[in-house]
């Protein structure tokens, strides 16, 4: 493989594990400024669905969950991510129900929850770590495109 050194550095091929820090090196505006349009497309975070087989007294089930990095928050990504999964789950992907699972005192996911439409339903707790946890669902009829 070839390698070229110089006084200070080794230009090489690339390695699996430089993917994390090139993305943090594109993801800097200043870096971008003269490259392609010069936006930073930064990754916010992650919303998604999934059976939350962790849980099994809720099953069957499909449940959404999000989680965004701390820079992102208070500006409604996750509410406006929540709701696009939710559409595509309810509306597109044909599920009946969906539901969401969050411990007791994550306020700012029980507000997202509210304005999905998504209704409190079960309070219970972790079957590992025993932390409470509350379960909120919207079924297809409930939910407002
Ligand atoms: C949960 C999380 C995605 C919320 O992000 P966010 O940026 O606050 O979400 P949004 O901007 O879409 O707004 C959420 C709503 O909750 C409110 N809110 C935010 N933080 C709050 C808090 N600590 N207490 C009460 N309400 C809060 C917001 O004001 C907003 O309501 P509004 O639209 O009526 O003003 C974010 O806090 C996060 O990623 N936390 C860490 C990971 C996590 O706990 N994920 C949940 C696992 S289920």
């Amino acid at each position: 493989m070839t390698e070229i050194r110089t006084p200070r550095l080794l230009l090489r091929r690339w390695h699996d594990d430089d993917l994390a820090p090139m993305a943090d090196i594109d993801a800097d505006p200043r870096v971008m400024r003269w490259i392609d349009d010069g936006s930073v497309g930064e990754l916010a975070g992650c919303t998604g669905l999934s059976v939350p087989e962790f849980l099994p007294q809720v099953l069957p089930a499909v449940a959404i969950s999000w989680r965004f990095g701390p820079q992102f928050w208070g500006q409604g990504y996750a509410s406006e991510a929540a709701h696009a999964t939710l559409e595509f789950a309810l509306q597109d992907r044909g599920l009946d129900r969906v539901i969401s699972i969050s411990q007791v005192g994550d306020d700012a996911s029980e507000n997202i929850m509210r304005k999905l439409g998504m209704e409190w339903e079960s309070e219970t707790a972790h079957p590992v770590h025993g932390r409470p946890l509350r379960v909120h669902a919207i079924d297809l009829t409930e939910f407002q495109a």
